[in-house]
Parts: C-alpha cells; sequence; structure tokens
C-alpha cells in the first residue's frame, strides 16, 4: 500500500516525503513540476536512501490520474499541489480556480473511483480573514478571503465537508498550516519559488546570498510591539512531520475534521530579520515600505486541538528556521545540490 502525494516535490510536500519515508512508508510521487525541478526527486532519494515512482502529470489529467491508480496500490492521498502565490492570484484568478478547486475535484473523482477514501488536504490560516487571533478551528470562517488564492482554500474545504456528508466513508483531514520556514536538517531540500519570491524568508535567503540587494518590510506601523507584522512561524520538518500523524489519524477514523498546524507564538518580520542576521552572522540590509494589500496585522493559532488529537508539538524554533534556511539557500548557491 502507498501514500499518494500530490506536490511531492514542491517546498513542503519533498520534506513531507521525506519524513513518510523515514517512517516505513511506500509512496507515490505527482507533480508537474510547475513550481519545483525534477532535481527534487532524487535529492529525496540521497536523503532517504530509498526509491519511489514519481510521474510528472498534472493533477487535472484525469486519465494520467487513473492510470496511476490502477499500477499502484493506494491507500491515501496528501494533496499538496496548486498555486500558491498570493498576489498572482489576483491577476489571474480563473487559473487559481482551475488549477486548485478543478486539480482537487480531477483528484477526488479518481480516489472515488478507485475506492480511496482517506484524503489530507493542505489548507491555509487565510481561511481565517479577519477573526481575532490566536485561530481557532471552530471559529466561523468563510465571511472574508482577501485573494482569490485564499478562496480556493475556503472552497476546497467546503468541498471536502460536503463529499463527507455524501459519503461518510472519507477520512479527511483538512491541515491548516500556519507560516511554514526553514528546509531540510540535510540543507538539500527547502524553499526555492521560480521567479523573484512573495513569502519572507525566500527572499531574506536571496538576500543573504546577494541575489537581491535589500528585504522590503511592508509596514512598521500596525498595532504590534516593534510595528510589523506578526506570524506563527513553523520549521518546515516540524510541518512536514504533522502529516505523519494526520494519516495516522485518518487511518483509524472516518468523517471530516480541521486542525491548525502552527507553533501558537508569534514572531514579528523584524524579529525574523534579527534572527536570521545573529544566528547566520550574516548582513540583511531592509527598508521600511508601504503596508501590503491583503497583509493581516497578527495571526497565530491556537494549537491545542493538533496536541490533542494528532498528539502533534513542535520542536524547532526560529533560530533552527533561520539556520537551515541559510544552509539549504548556500548550497544552492555553491552548486552542491
Ligand atoms: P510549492 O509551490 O513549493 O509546492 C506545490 C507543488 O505543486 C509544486 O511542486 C508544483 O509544481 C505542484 N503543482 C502545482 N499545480 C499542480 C498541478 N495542477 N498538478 C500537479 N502538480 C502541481 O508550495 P508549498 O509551499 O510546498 O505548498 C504546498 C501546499 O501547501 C499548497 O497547496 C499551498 O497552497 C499550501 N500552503 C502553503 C503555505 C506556505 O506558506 N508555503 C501555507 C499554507 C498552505
Ligand atoms: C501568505 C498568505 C497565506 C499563504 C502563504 C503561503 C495571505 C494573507 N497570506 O502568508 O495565505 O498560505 O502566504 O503562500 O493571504 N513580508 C515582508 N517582506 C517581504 C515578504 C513578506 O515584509 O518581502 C512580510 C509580510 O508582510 C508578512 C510576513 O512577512 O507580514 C509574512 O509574509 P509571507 O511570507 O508572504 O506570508 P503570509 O502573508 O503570512
Amino acid at each position: 500500500m502507498s501514500v499518494l502525494i500530490t506536490g511531492g516535490t514542491g517546498y513542503i510536500g519533498s520534506i513531507t516525503c521525506v519524513k513518510l519515508l523515514a517512517a516505513g512508508e511506500n509512496i507515490v510521487v505527482v507533480d508537474n513540476l510547475c513550481n519545483s525541478e525534477y532535481s527534487v526527486v532524487d535529492r529525496i532519494k540521497t536523503i532517504s536512501g530509498k526509491e519511489f515512482p514519481f510521474y510528472k502529470v498534472d493533477v487535472r489529467d484525469k486519465a494520467e490520474l487513473k492510470r496511476i491508480f490502477i499500477k499502484h496500490d493506494i491507500e491515501a492521498c496528501i494533496h499538496f499541489a496548486g498555486l500558491k502565490a498570493v498576489s498572482e492570484s489576483i491577476g489571474v484568478p480563473l487559473e487559481y480556480y482551475d488549477n486548485n478547486i478543478g486539480g482537487t475535484i480531477k483528484l477526488l473523482e479518481v480516489m472515488k473511483e478507485a475506492y480511496v477514501k482517506k484524503f489530507v488536504f493542505s489548507s491555509s490560516a487565510t481561511v481565517y480573514g479577519s477573526n481575532k487571533p490566536p485561530f481557532s478551528e471552530d471559529m466561523p470562517i468563510g465571511m472574508e478571503t482577501t485573494n482569490p488564492y485564499g478562496t480556493t482554500k475556503l472552497f476546497i474545504e467546503k468541498i471536502l465537508r460536503d463529499l463527507s456528508i455524501s459519503d461518510p466513508e472519507w477520512g479527511i483531514a483538512l491541515l491548516r498550516y500556519f507560516n511554514p520556514l526553514g528546509a531540510d536538517e540535510s540543507g538539500l531540500l527547502g524553499d526555492d519559488p521560480n521567479g523573484i519570491p512573495t513569502n519572507l524568508m525566500p527572499y531574506i535567503q536571496r538576500v543573504a546570498v546577494n541575489k537581491l540587494p535589500q528585504l522590503s518590510i511592508f509596514g512598521n506601523d500596525y498595532p504590534t510591539k516593534d510595528g510589523t507584522c506578526i506570524r506563527d512561524y513553523i520549521h518546515v520538518s516540524d510541518l512536514a512531520r504533522g502529516h505523519l500523524n494526520a494519516i495516522e489519524r485518518i487511518r483509524r477514523t472516518s468523517g471530516i475534521d480541521v486542525w491548525n498546524l502552527g507553533t501558537g507564538i508569534g514572531y514579528s518580520v523584524l524579529d525574523i530579520v534579527n534572527t536570521f542576521i545573529e544566528v547566520n552572522n550574516v548582513d540583511i540590509p531592509y527598508v521600511f515600505a508601504p503596508r501590503r494589500d491583503g497583509d493581516v496585522a497578527v495571526s497565530y493559532c491556537n494549537s491545542s486541538k493538533a496536541e490533542r488529537d494528532l498528539h502533534f508539538k513542535t520542536e524547532k524554533t526560529p533560530d533552527d528556521m533561520c539556520r537551515d534556511s541559510f544552509r539549504f539557500i548556500k548550497n544552492l548557491k555553491s552548486g552542491d545540490i
């Protein structure tokens, strides 16, 4: 039996593959490589010392997906595949709806036909909109999302709830990620998006290796301790590990449930920049820039439900996140990976 990982060569997916292989799981990986590259497959194999099948397939391609489900004994799916650039989504909403929502529906259709009904979905803290932090899973959501990307996450959550009502045999975990930072401890896998990064750490990483001149910090007039936004940064290895706990849980249960994956602690943008400078002994020139549209001032979670139900507890600190991110980007720059 294997777990299908869609988007498995991406940032979070690749590190989750490493964790699953280390735990003795068999995996089948699908990715269309629109935001990742084939070399990641080899790097996952190098780190884990294990083999697995990889398919360069778009999840919207039902015929190809069906072939994969016929060829392999799939028992569950972790669905990372999707587009995630918030600002891009505002310019090309139809691409986001087609890829994220359309892709998820095609995948679910193929799973249903194959009688595979265990599903873990990558949702986002963005669905909490303007609720008051700490965000907990029982808060009402659905009033506001600030961009089409966020709306795709909200709609997919709703689609999965409807699916679960229609057929209670489905076991579905909605995982609302807070802000993943860091890289695999090997230094071989991390966050290196195509094009100019829009997320904080990939941007800092490129400034650190002189690929970009300076960081713009969006807003220093928020009602926070230093005026910059607060986020719940979680080490990507902790986040990846959370998927193992979620798979374990839905193997034993059916129905749908939702869990925050975060640390429950908020740090400011300046905290992260200063930590990066300190632990890596490197300069990160920055300027303060106007607020970015759609940003909320403060986002952090109540992490107690994941701790209670999934026995999930984060272990790593912002120091680890910054150290691991720098190690990864140095390896990438030097051509070692
Ligand atoms: P990523 O872009 O690094 O990985 C996504 C992968 O999916 C990429 O390798 C891409 O090539 C692939 N992909 C995209 N569309 C596809 C399609 N139609 N068919 C097949 N493959 C496709 O992103 P990530 O940071 O690893 O995020 C993984 C998931 O987690 C995404 O769904 C994202 O929205 C969600 N998420 C990410 C964050 C974050 O901060 N990184 C936060 C919350 C939620
Ligand atoms: C965003 C999305 C979230 C999505 C995640 C991954 C929103 C509101 N947020 O999270 O849904 O899941 O990306 O794609 O839709 N910052 C700077 N300078 C930069 C980059 C970022 O100051 O160059 C600041 C931002 O203003 C923010 C913090 O750093 O305060 C984190 O930003 P980012 O990494 O983009 O994540 P979010 O916006 O929290």
